[in-house]
């Protein structure tokens, strides 16, 4: 009796002794772990790939649950003791829980335009777990609106927490280097300062809602082909000012609780085990608190990544817990570094819902957030072209409506980027719900011709992140469309396209338009001009098209991008003239794919196999060891097209609205107290024309160039104003220091604003400068002196004006 009493208090104590996370300080529930705790906590579980899911309509939206299995990858197996229930079936992955020192296991789920989980459960279908897909990345960028960006960003926050989740994968800002990226619909922009501050915008929302975000790819990460094999190589100057100035920025303003690396190598190493990237610029420069994971099987060596600074591994594998076991045992890591992996895991943890046992509800308000979706969609629409102002539609009701996309349009990407959505409304619906009258014979043609064409479709074995097959589009002979000419009263034609991770697209049929495309436009506008009626083009597409070569033939273009679920009814909303369109391009549209300063590179070159050795066949997970060198340094997008005078199809800032607006005379006052520099802009925008509206005004800046190249003008600020009424004027004004107008300057490692006359341009795009102004700065400041690290081993023959 007494030896029992002495066996459980002795136990008790044990129990009592063991710091509690979130009671004790971390520090010390850190001390108290194991070495194999530490390492399992440092490496992810829960990932399942392959556990089937029922697909409920659009089967792309669940391919990626629906898998079976991968055809050559396997991934590893499931270690017995992580075979444990999902918390949220369809999520991404989790951490490891240590129950002994009260550690929970918290959930992190893809991705950029609404949470990815699995929308039924146990097959169980009487009650189901969808979620709002948001409009896609480049739709949010072209609205050039934080606080719409934000409202989505507060709206997904919810999901994320009434689905049990604390951490999305997302939001994902990588620069649109080259137009056939496969994942620029996630991504923002060509431009760093959209990237980074439409990043804050979304990820204060969304932590606003106490879930955190994991912004991604970092970095350099631009392309799909090879994508995690490929060497990106790239100078010190465009790394600093344009790949990593939008993570820069957003960990700035918005400290996300998570960094994701990305796949890639980036001048030499992998992003995830170079420590330069992640711990000298990501936390020493920038200040970042959060912890760093890894891309999902991301990297090869987890030693050196935990070295690094990338704290979590993900998805995780027993092995690679293993190996960083006995690292710590053989010197390989020090078990401080360890420690501090963990102990940031441990800090995000401490503030995740998970930790709080928040109560989750598993009934989001969808229909609200739908209502988010639709009305940030509409914000983004850009209108390329509107001739004789076809649109707003206004007597036109009798709509004929044409391509195959109106039908069957498409709400956003694929891959991971992909959204289990309750449903997806079409451009045939949208019309309808506006009061449209869509040709019924042509809608039932439409929609027959599509199941068809579906139900022919190979079926998907295996995983796979290719976009479905494209259907070809529908053609309608002369008389046909003569008669539908007759019967209605305007046409529309959807030019629909998709993309997702794990390819980039391909210039034929997809960047440029098919000849059936080409030969439907054509057919349509012959037969509807000879009537004296209207043509107009909706683009439902993620990435840039080609435009220039059958633009001229239609009367009107409005850019749709891939708007969320809401896609068709926020299509009416501007077609109908509801909403008066306010996006710009946030990216340019080149005249031709040739055109775009990268086309030369993209997507770099694979690299022979060492002498003396076979070429070998593409890995499954890692296709072939390649490079890519950006040879264009800086000049990305419009900071290419404008210095070098090549004319694009449609200029980087552009986009028009059914009204007209006014710009007042520009005041600018500048200062410098103490060596330290800032101006101020001022402009007042008043709507000129007859309908309300909203402008986006931007603030670009020529620098001097006095020792260094510069691009002819660079883009240093943006404001959307609020919807002016005709006659209405807002006031605006653009505020910018010394640090806001550096350049990175290789030879001194250093942000140098230099001397010299900048000029000011305030206008509607980056070619339609309303106002100039300008200010001096008499000596040159250093801004910033920054660390000499990520340097690019191999000389870099770069493009310079
Ligand atoms: C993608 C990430 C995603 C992850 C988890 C990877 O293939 O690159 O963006 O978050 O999978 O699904």
């Amino acid at each position: 009796m007494v030896a029992a009493t002495i066996i459980f208090a002795t136990h008790l104590h044990a129990q009592q002794a063991a710091p509690q996370l979130g009671k004790s300080p971390v520090k010390d529930v850190v001390n108290a772990m194991t070495l194999e705790e530490k390492a399992k906590l440092v490496v992810g579980m829960g990932f399942r790939f392959a556990s089937p899911v029922p697909v409920k309509r659009d089967s792309s939206a669940a391919r990626r649950d629906t898998a079976a299995a991968v055809p050559a990858f396997r991934l590893p197996p499931i270690d017995p003791a992580d075979d444990i229930p999902e918390k949220v079936p369809g999520a991404a992955g989790r951490t490891h829980a240590i129950a002994r020192l009260g550690i929970p296991s918290i959930t992190v789920s893809d991705g950029p335009a609404g949470i990815r989980i699995s929308p039924i459960r146990n097959n169980d279908s009487s009650k189901t777990y969808y979620a709002t897909a948001f409009p896609s990345g480049t739709l949010l960028a072209s609205t050039w609106d934080t606080v719409t960006v934000k409202k989505v960003g507060v709206a997904f926050g919810d999901e994320i927490k009434e689905y049990g989740a604390d951490v999305i994968l997302g939001p994902a800002l990588n620069i649109h280097r080259n137009p056939l990226g496969g994942r620029n619909f996630e991504y923002y922009s060509e431009d760093p300062l959209i990237a980074g501050n439409i990043t804050a915008a979304i990820v204060n929302g969304i932590q606003s809602k106490g879930v955190g975000t994991s912004i991604k790819h970092f970095a350099a990460n631009n392309q799909e082909t090879n994508r995690n094999s490929v060497n990106t190589i790239v100078s010190e100057r465009a790394l600093r000012e344009i790949y990593l100035k939008g993570f820069e920025i957003a960990v700035k303003k918005s400290q996300p609780w998570t960094v994701m690396s990305s796949y890639n190598k980036l001048n030499g190493p992998y992003t995830s085990e170079n420590p330069e990237l992640i711990t000298t610029i990501l936390r020493k420069e920038w200040g970042f608190k959060g912890f760093v994971m890894s891309d999902w099987f991301g990297g090869t060596d987890p030693v050196g990544q935990m070295n690094a600074g990338n704290d979590l591994l993900m998805p995780g594998t027993a092995d690679q817990s293993k190996k960083i076991v006995d690292a710590v045992n053989g010197g390989k890591i020090d078990v401080k570094q360890l420690d501090l992996n963990v102990e940031r895991i441990l800090n995000i943890i401490l503030i995740s819902p998970e930790f709080k046992k928040y109560k989750y509800s598993l009934k989001p308000d969808l229909t609200a957030h739908a209502l988010v979706s639709r009305a940030a969609a509409t914000e983004g629409m850009v209108l390329l072209k509107n001739d004789g102002s076809s649109l707003p539609l206004k007597s036109a009701k009798k709509i004929a409506l044409f391509g195959n996309t109106s039908y069957d349009i498409i709400a956003g990407g694929t891959g991971s980027g992909d959204v289990n959505k309750p449903y997806t409304i079409n451009l045939a619906q949208g019309l309808a719900n506006a009061g449209y009258t869509v040709d019924a014979a042509l809608k039932t043609a439409y929609e027959q011709y599509i199941a068809d064409a579906k139900a022919k479709r190979p079926k998907v074995r295996g995983f796979s992140f290719a976009p479905p097959p494209v259907i070809p589009q529908l053609i309608n002979d002369a008389a046909t469309l003569a008669q539908k000419a007759n019967d209605n009263d305007a046409a529309i034609i959807t030019i629909g396209r998709n993309a997702g991770e794990g390819a980039d697209r391909k210039i034929q049929n997809d960047y440029n338009l098919s000849d059936s495309e080409k030969m439907v436009i054509k057919g349509i506008t012959d037969a509807f001009h000879a009537k004296g009626k209207k043509v107009i083009v909706v683009l439902n597409i993620g990435g840039v098209i080609e435009v220039a070569s059958w633009r001229d033939g239609v009367d009107a273009v409005l850019l749709a991008w891939q708007p969320g679920l809401e896609a068709g009814n926020a299509i009416a909303d501007i077609l109908s003239g509801k909403v008066n369109p306010s996006g710009k391009l946030a990216t340019t549209f080149a005249m031709d794919y040739k055109d775009v300063p990268s086309a030369k590179n993209f997507p770099g070159k694979e690299l022979p196999p060492p002498p003396g050795t076979a070429a070998q066949p593409p890995s499954p997970m890692r296709g072939r060891p390649s490079e890519v060198t950006y040879e264009e340094g800086v000049y990305v997008g419009y900071r290419y097209f404008n210095t070098f005078h090549v004319k694009p199809a449609y200029e980087f800032g552009y986009g028009l609205s059914y009204t007209t607006f006014s710009y007042g005379a520009l005041k600018i006052n500048s200062s410098s107290v103490n060596g330290a520099f800032s101006a101020t802009a001022s402009i007042t925008i008043t709507n000129s024309g007859k309908v309300a509206g909203k402008e986006v005004v931007q603030l670009y800046i020529s620098a001097p160039g006095k020792d260094m190249d510069k691009p002819a003008e660079e883009l240093r600020g943006f404001a959307k104003t609020k919807l002016l009424l005709p006659g209405q004027s807002e006031p605006i004004t653009f505020h910018v220091s010394a640090d806001d107008i550096a350049s990175f300057d290789t030879p001194s490692t250093s942000w140098v604003t230099e001397a010299g006359t900048y000029t000011v341009k305030v206008g509607a795009s980056s070619e339609n400068i309303k106002q100039t102004g300008s200010f001096t700065i008499a000596k040159d400041i250093v801004v910033e002196k920054d660390n000499k690290v990520i340097v690019p081993q191999v000389q870099i023959k770069e493009l310079r004006p």
